[in-house]
């Protein structure tokens, strides 16, 4: 009997300004599957994760949208929450770090810092916009090389030669909030004396808590020494103002991850939890955290030493993973590979590309790509030819031949499983599950799955060999060919058992193809026989690799308009570029009816089309074509749209009635104020203007497709 271990994991908490995209999923998807393997095994395992709500980009995006950062951090929310359930991501809560529960723990654990000596105030010198009326971070500031002259670097380093300096080092800087140039103004701020911790790093390191390749960079950075960590930030910011401290706030990177606490204290809230068990000091409860290598310095030097200062325990382990490239390019929103959540589910199954990550996934920090051509060949191979093949192929005769009934084999004194006709090779399945239980152990998905490909070939071999399809034409061998189905479908149900931490759907679907109601990791070491099955149904289809190739946008979107628009993916420099667009000011309405050229069926479908109900529409002052309507799009919560309708409806008459509009349009900034979607309307315009509404029957929300 194995112990059962009490565990804590997390996956970093993606920033709450844009979309969740597959290198987002490469990490929830790694880290579902060792949780979902933990369960497996038996532990009591939990799984939490939240958004990353404060500091400066959201800030300003939240501005440049005219919403409030609240509003804003809400509607990403529900956008996280139904991308990650959609690919099944299985938090046990799934959080938001600008809530009640993050602000008292952070407030509670700077307080210990500071009581017990750990916090010292310090006047620095730093880059502030006088239109703006704000400090500015060093990537808010742009400027020449001071090393070699190359333009439009930000204010830590040159992108053209490698230098790192400081804002004030950049020649002709600008803000980029404002465009204006930026001064120097002192400020008081509160800084972590990380260096205080350096042998107790060193030690945590030495108990295997980080991967070898992470060790090695630490040490670099050991060698280079440690710096105190500035973890203030002044006013307007985003975040949590510091207790006893007016106008300065925790910086982002503090709360942060205080917000995996806070997280967990809301499952423990509704569970009979304790916080307590999870981080007391010399707690034996396990602490995991999955990141990516961008941010190891925040997870494995001040985050340790933060929960050591605070009084707390300090994690198990982080693991850390690379990056995800696609077809051998860094993602990118400009060139068209940046592939979101919501591009991927809509048109592929959210199994297959966990499977591909997996079969990818090793225990290091390598980069690992995703090449759209291998993505349909290794699914169409891996799932369709070999694995769901052996199902389908042995099914048939079963149902046909034996009334759905495995065999129940010889009665002998012997394990069930020699009352198959081949024990030996149902005995190799099952050997095959500790080392299999090993690699995923290591997070060493790519060897699990190499492993389990290599017995699906071995049950294959055995089908074919046995040849069922030819028995099955003489009557007086139907039990030998039940007999060789039994075995093929009892080792297509070993595999699935060790493949339910990846593909948690396919796995139960089998499962309810075997009429069982619950698999554990044990459940494979023992064959069922005599047992009924469910009439078989195709538990995976073929990838078409055009369709696939469709991943990558075709008509790639250009650069968007300033930090507003960021995608955490794309590099700054291309986000905070400011391109000169023209804005239409004349009309946001679609007019239906212009001829066009033809599109395909997947450039229409990019388009997200909503039944939306009016619920408020006024006048828009100095704009004589325009009305404001703020409708609601059912789950997609409230929008403000400027439609140039004016001449043709009176505002009153429009309220609570049912609309159409384009949901997925991208925030506009017009003359009269941020519009945030289209409303569909047929005819010429002016009065001959018809909007479009949805049949009685409908709601606010509808996908119309
Ligand atoms: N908000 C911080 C994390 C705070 S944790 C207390 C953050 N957010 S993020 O949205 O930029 O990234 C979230 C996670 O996704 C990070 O672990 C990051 O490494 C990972 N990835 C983001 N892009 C990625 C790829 N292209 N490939 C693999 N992982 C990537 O950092
Ligand atoms: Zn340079």
């Amino acid at each position: 009997m194995i112990k059962r271990r009490r565990i804590l994991v997390t996956s970093a908490l993606p920033y709450a300004n844009g979309p969740i995209h597959i290198g987002h999923l490469l990490e929830v998807i790694q880290t579902d599957i060792w949780v979902r393997f933990q369960k497996a095994r038996g532990h009591e395992c939990y799984y939490v994760c939240a958004d990353d709500t404060h500091g400066t980009p959201i800030m300003l995006k939240a501005q440049a949208d005219g919403i409030s950062a609240n509003t804003l951090i809400e509607r990403i929310n529900r956008e996280h929450k139904r991308d990650f359930a959609e690919m099944l991501i299985d938090f046990d809560n799934f959080g938001s770090t600008n809530s009640l529960d993050n602000k008292a723990l952070c407030e509670r654990i700077y307080l210990n810092l500071r009581n017990a000596g750990h916090i010292e105030k310090r006047t620095i010198r730093q880059a502030y916009d006088e239109q703006a009326q704000m400090f500015l971070p060093d990537r808010y500031v742009k400027g020449e090389c001071p090393t070699c002259g190359t333009a439009d670097q930000y204010g830590d380093s040159c992108e053209s030669c490698g230098a790192t300096y400081s804002p004030a080092d950049l020649k002709n800087a600008i803000s980029v909030v404002s465009g204006t140039t930026p001064v120097e103004k002192e400020s008081e701020h509160y800084f972590f004396k990380l260096s205080s911790f350096e042998e107790d790093l060193v030690m945590w390191i030495q108990s295997g808590a980080v991967q070898p390749g992470v060790a090695r960079k630490l040490n670099e950075w050991f060698t280079q020494g440690l710096k105190d960590w500035d973890i203030s930030r002044d006013i307007p910011y985003f975040g949590f103002e510091i207790p006893e401290a007016p106008g300065k706030y925790f910086y982002v990177w503090f709360d942060a991850p205080i917000g995996y606490l806070a997280s967990f204290a809301e499952l423990c809230a509704r569970t009979s939890l304790k916080l307590e068990d999870f981080f007391k000091v010399d707690s034996c409860t396990e602490l995991h955290h999955f990141i990516g290598k961008d941010i190891l310095y925040f997870h494995t030097l001040f985050w340790p030493a933060i929960l050591q200062a605070a009084g707390m325990r300090r994690p198990t382990s982080v693991h850390t993973h690379g990056f995800l490239t696609i077809n051998g390019q860094k993602m990118s929103k400009s060139r068209g590979t940046l592939i979101t959540a919501r591009r991927y589910l809509e048109r592929f199954p959210c199994e297959y590309l966990r499977y591909y990550l997996a079969a990818k996934l090793g225990s290091g920090l390598d980069d690992l790509d995703l090449n759209l051509s291998e993505f349909s060949t290794r699914l169409n191979s891996d799932i369709v030819g070999k694995l769901v093949n052996i199902a389908s192929r042995c099914a048939g005769f079963i149902t046909r031949s034996a009334s759905g009934t495995m065999s129940s084999g010889e009665q002998s004194s012997g394990s069930l499983a020699t009352r198959l006709p081949e024990p030996q090779l149902y005995a190799e399945f099952a050997a095959a599950g500790e080392s299999i239980a090993a690699a995923y152990e290591s997070r060493d998905t790519a060897s699990a799955i190499r492993e389990i490909m290599t017995l699906a070939d071995r049950a294959n071999q055995y089908i074919d060999q046995r040849k069922p399809w030819v028995l099955a034409k003489s009557p007086e061998k139907l039990l030998e060919v039940q007999a060789i189905c039994t075995q093929g479908l009892n080792l297509f149900r070993a595999l699935m058992i060790y493949l339910q931490p990846v593909l948690p759907v396919m796995a139960t679907k089998s499962m309810h193809f075997f009429r069982e109601t619950a698999w554990s990791w044990e459940s494979a070491a023992t064959p069922i026989l005599g047992t009924r099955i469910a009439p078989y149904e195709p538990l995976a289809t073929r990838l078409d690799p055009k369709a696939v190739a469709q991943l990558i946008d075709s008509d790639p979107i250009p650069p968007p308009l300033g930090p507003a628009n960021m995608v955490t993916a794309i590099p700054l420099a291309a986000a905070l570029t400011p391109v000169a667009r023209s804005t239409s000011n004349v009309s946001d309405t679609l007019s239906a009816g212009a001829a066009a050229a033809h599109i395909t069926i997947d450039e229409f479908m990019r388009v997200d089309l909503r039944v939306a109900r009016v619920i408020a529409a006024d006048l828009v002052e100095g704009a004589d074509k325009l009305l404001r309507l703020k409708v609601n799009v059912g789950e997609l919560g409230d929008r403000l749209i400027l439609a140039g309708i004016r001449a043709a409806y009176d505002p009153q008459t429009l309220i609570d009635r049912l609309i159409v509009v384009v949901a997925n349009l991208e925030p506009r900034k017009m003359r009269f104020g941020i519009s945030e979607g289209m409303t569909l309307a047929a005819g010429p315009g002016g009065k001959d203007l018809f909007l479009l509404s949805p049949d009685s029957g409908a709601s606010p929300g509808m996908r119309i497709k």
